[in-house]
């Protein structure tokens, strides 16, 4: 093999976020060495993967399969032993996950802007994964920042295109590239988890639902698994077919953009369960028949009927969530007696609690939920584990929910997002309130009274590391909260982001309209904050 050493220059702007490098698609294209670099200086900041393995795939979008041309000449370069690959340049980010823990692969790359739209005018994006099969732990993705600063050349070799749509084994020099079934490890983690042989009884009877895959990596993974395996009729998935601009669609399941399972699940004869996953396939929507479940009551449902599901059979050894996910699991956790962590956005953080054996189960309020079967959160997962529990169960999702809420109480939850916000005017409300924190206890709101309000900071109990200014908390005496914070994935000016929650015992209450519930907590949170000054909107852009 020739290794050819190429000069580039870097670039001031490849900070991985925590979710990775995303950028729009045309700045991978239109800068010289835009993903080269990136990748060289992931590369240089690891040290001995040698004759190790690196796992690559991605969510099909536009750019997917040249960019894992790309990356498997420079590992052969490099001095990777071998390189997977999954057929048509395709894995989702948990079955990434699932194949780097299972071939003990050094780490991997997973090429996807998660649950952004793809195509040339829209969003692109690459990210590491450690050999745990999570997301690359701070120090490494600061070093990966510093290197692309420095960069001053890459390896990489001459080598014909791998051949993508087969599945077999090729050689660059010493280098052995392996194109993978993207699909069957995964599915056969999932065979190993769940009751399979329950959820084909619940399709042979007259049980149906509705996946769907968003014209995005889930489809086919959904109709092996559920259609092939499970013996969920044809059609049960729907926008099965991965397409490099994802059909035009914005591949995130809520009820703004998942539109067509939304308008079945709440149209004149929805099937019992309908469910959709994201771009990548880490995040999941849950619904029933006309029901929607959000994403920290499934988290903690889950949590309460794990013992249901075979590979949880034996109980769970603690929960987490991140700070603005509701406290409905921790309720849960309360009433297992097992420890409940709240960690920071993002989900890097669960990894470590999950390695040390901390934590079972986690998620998060933006429609995340996993387990340590992998390192990243997973869609399909989620709606393999309700499936289970319904199968079991033999009620509807409604009623699930339901007979929960009348168990632990209910926490009502919502969402507020202010995108595209001026950037120093989002700081500035933020640093106003701050300097107001100690003054805000003992003001009473109806009859909540604020017990404490913090800039959340977040110790690793595993490590011992510090991720400090997470957001703004202001704690009522009776569960209910409200919660600021910036988004670090946004693309454009900055997204404040208000979470509003509310802790409901009786029974009597839990009809109310989620908005209706929580109203004077949102006029509270708006007129504290002085929402309205600072971003000069009347109103939020998203309420979820
Ligand atoms: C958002 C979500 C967060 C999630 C992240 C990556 O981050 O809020 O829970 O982990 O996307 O999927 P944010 O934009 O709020 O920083
Ligand atoms: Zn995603």
């Amino acid at each position: 093999m020739d290794i050819k050493t190429v000069a580039t220059t870097p670039f001031d702007d490849q900070r991985p976020g925590t979710s990775g490098l995303r950028k729009k698609t045309r700045v991978f294209l239109e800068k010289t060495n835009y993903l080269e670099n990136f990748v060289q200086a992931t590369f240089d900041s690891l040290e001995g993967f040698k004759g190790k393995t690196l796992v690559v795939g991605g969510d099909g979008r536009y750019g997917n399969k040249e960019a894992i041309q790309t990356i498997t000449r420079m590992a052969a370069a490099n001095g990777f032993g071998r390189v997977l690959i999954g057929k048509y340049g395709l894995l989702s980010t948990p079955a990434a996950s699932c194949v780097i823990r299972k071939y003990k692969a050094f780490g991997g790359f997973i090429l996807s802007a998660s649950h952004n739209p793809a195509g040339i005018d829209e969003d692109f994006g690459i990210k590491y994964n450690g050999d745990n099969g999570g997301p690359a732990v701070e120090k490494i993705t600061e070093a990966i920042y510093r290197h692309t600063l420095e960069i001053e050349q890459y390896l990489t070799c001459e080598a014909p295109d791998i051949h993508l749509e087969k599945v077999g084994s090729t050689q660059i020099g010493d280098t052995e590239v392996v194109v993978i079934n993207p699909i069957s490890d995964y599915a056969l983690l999932m065979q190993e988890i769940f009751d399979f042989d329950a959820i084909r009884e619940l399709f042979k009877s007259d049980f149906r639902m509705c996946f769907d895959g968003m014209s995005a990596i889930t489809g086919p993974y959904a109709r092996a698994i559920l259609e092939n395996e499970l013996g969920a009729p044809k059609g049960t998935v729907i926008n099965h077919i991965p397409r490099p601009d994802f059909g035009g669609g914005h591949p995130d399941p809520n009820l703004t953009y998942a539109k067509k399972l939304v308008s079945i699940m709440f149209g004149p004869t929805p099937p019992e369960f309908g469910a959709a996953s994201d771009g990548d396939g880490d995040r999941n929507m849950i619904l029933g028949r006309n029901f929607f479940v959000t994403p920290s009551d499934s988290l903690a449902i889950l949590a309460a009927n794990a013992t249901l599901v075979p590979g949880y059979k034996d109980g769970l050894a603690g929960v987490a969530r991140s700070m603005p996910t509701s406290a409905a699991v921790d309720q849960v956790a309360r009433a297992l007696q097992i420890p409940c962590f709240e960690t920071p956005t993002g989900w890097k953080f669960f990894g470590n609690l999950m390695d040390a054996g901390k934590i079972t189960l986690c998620g998060e309020e933006s429609f995340g939920t996993g387990s340590d079967h992998v390192r990243e959160k997973d869609g399909l997962w989620a709606v393999l584990f309700w499936l289970n529990i319904l199968a079991v169960r033999k009620c509807s999702v409604e009623d699930i929910v339901r007979q929960h809420w009348q168990k632990y109480g209910r926490n009502f939850y919502t969402r507020h997002d202010y995108e595209g916000v001026a950037k120093d005017r989002a700081e500035d409300m933020m640093q106003n309130l701050r300097n107001r924190l100690h003054s805000l206890p003992d003001r009473v709101v109806g009859s909540m009274r604020i017990s404490y309000s913090d800039d959340f900071s977040y110790t690793d109990p595993v490590d011992g590391s510090k991720s400090a200014g997470q957001g703004i908390r202001i704690q009522f005496n009776d569960g209910s909260r409200i919660v600021y914070r910036l988004s670090g994935t946004g693309t454009e000016g900055a997204t404040l982001r208000v979470y509003i929650e509310r802790f409901e015992e009786n029974p009597a209450a839990h009809r109310i309209e989620t908005q209706a519930a929580l109203s004077d907590l949102i006029a509270f949170a708006n007129n504290i904050a002085e929402i309205q000054k600072f971003t000069s909107r009347s109103k939020p852009t998203v309420i979820t």
